[in-house]
């Protein structure tokens, strides 16, 4: 069949690579894409939220299978127009996709189910925000409502950095409409880990547990990133918690959609904080989150058209996921400068010689091709992935695979892992 993935990040390209794999695939078209899926699939130059332009190409190549990668054209509702054409849709409608696209409508959905999470204040009044903070001293993490690339929560040692977050948001505007109303909720502290499940709107497959590595610079220091490197399994998350967090966490939020009235289909994706009381909901996404669908994909042994197609069919009950035991680690290697501002156009060099390692993927994110060469596009550029017998061997193969790749300026994190094999 012909199928069509929507996105141009390192998901992505994990996507079409590992679609790609499948007998049941014919073509795969990827918009924009990047340059590693110009590789493995035909980019199309169209805009990810440009719907009427991706309803045309679906109709004009028989697509009968789209992936909507990112959280940006879900929530505008890309995956509604496909359907609305007759294709079959992996990932959430636009109404579902507001679980990601507002975190109020997320905080009361959870409050509403009962589901463990921070507890929470909602403002769209600056003085009535002032006011909270002052009357309640002390940590606390302000977040703008809607999407903000993964930089719009910022956590606050006292109340000084709660008001500047504020001020921020609500007065400076810094994410645009996306702020205009805050959340300020009670800061928890514990190891995070990331959930992804899988649904089709009734039944939940959760996939095994991933640990990103938001921050910038080893022991997760700096700013926020969309993500500077993951692994999977996160053996962080033990048996009895995960069974918790399917039962006390993705079932009730699954059930809570269905009975709002927006049934959810995709992936649910919750950011999980695991804190001396039990496991508690930071955020939820509504797909793939990205490193954390690298290593994902990496391990994942069956056949991911089927996957995906029982998913937008609502025959997900019949699938049985099969997985590769060895762990994956995914190390992401950025522009110099990110996640503030950065060069593009940086020559690539490397890429061959680390396509003949086994075991071993790259998967492209900010990266084009220009004339015979590959450059730099993006912040994120590449996502260094390796399976090995154990972590500590995923992650050596990783850092081997990433000290041949050079480009002016690259930067990563030495420290991809290192949390679960216990060298920090
Ligand atoms: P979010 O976009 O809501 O996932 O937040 C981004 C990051 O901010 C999370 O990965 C956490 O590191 C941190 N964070 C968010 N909410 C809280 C909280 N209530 N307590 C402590 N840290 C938080
Ligand atoms: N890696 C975090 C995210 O995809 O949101």
């Amino acid at each position: 069949m012909n199928i069509l993935v929507i996105g141009q990040g390192g998901r992505e390209h994990a996507l079409v690579w590992k679609l790609r794999q499948s007998p049941r695939t014919n073509d795969i078209f990827c918009a924009p894409g990047n340059a590693g899926t110009g590789l493995e699939a035909r980019n199309v130059n169209i805009a990810e939220t440009d719907s009427a332009e991706l309803v045309r190409l679906a109709r004009k190549n028989r697509i009968e299978l789209a992936i909507v990668g990112p959280e940006v054209p879900l929530c505008e509702g890309v995956a509604d127009a496909l359907r609305a054409a007759d294709v079959a849709v992996f990932g959430p409608t636009k109404e579902a996709a507001e679980l990601e696209g507002s975190k109020v409508f997320c905080k009361q959905l959870l409050q509403k189910a009962k589901v463990p999470t921070a507890s929470f204040h909602v403002f769209e009044d600056y003085d009535q925000a002032i006011s909270h903070i002052l009357a309640n001293q002390g940590p606390c993490v302000v977040k703008a409502d809607g999407l903000a690339a993964g930089k719009g929560a910022i956590v606050c040692k006292n109340e000084q950095e709660a008001m500047a977050a504020a001020t921020r948001i609500l007065i400076d505007q810094e994410f645009g409409r996306a702020g205009d109303r805050i959340i300020i909720e009670e800061r928890l502290a514990g190891p995070e880990v990331s959930v992804l499940a899988l649904t089709d709107g009734t039944t939940i497959v959760p996939l095994p547990a991933c640990q990103d590595h938001k921050a910038i610079f080893d022991n997760d220091e700096g700013p926020n990133t969309g993500g500077m490197g993951a692994y999977c399994p996160a053996p962080v998350l033990q048996e009895q918690q995960a069974q918790m967090v399917e039962s006390d966490i993705l079932v009730p939020v699954a059930h809570a959609m269905r009975q709002a009235k927006r049934r959810f289909q995709g992936v649910l994706y919750a950011g999980l904080m695991l804190t001396p009381g039990g496991p508690k909901v930071l955020e939820f996404n509504v797909r793939f989150g990205d490193p954390e669908c690298q290593p994902l994909l990496m391990r994942l042994k069956s056949d991911l058209v089927d996957v995906l197609m029982a998913t937008a069919m609502g025959k997900l009950a019949e699938i049985e996921l099969e997985w590769d035991p060895r762990p994956a680690v995914c190390v992401v290697m950025a522009s110099g400068g990110y996640p503030g501002s950065y060069k593009k156009g940086v020559p690539i060099r490397g890429l061959e010689e680390v396509a003949a390692m086994p075991d071993v993927k790259v998967f492209h994110a900010g990266t084009k091709v220009e004339g015979d060469r590959i450059v730099t596009s993006g912040g994120r550029v590449l996502g260094v992935t390796a399976l090995g017998n154990d972590l500590a061997s995923a992650q050596a193969r990783a850092y081997e695979a990433v000290q041949m790749i050079q480009f002016d300026g690259a930067q990563y994190r030495r420290d991809i892992a290192s949390k679960a094999i216990g060298s920090v």
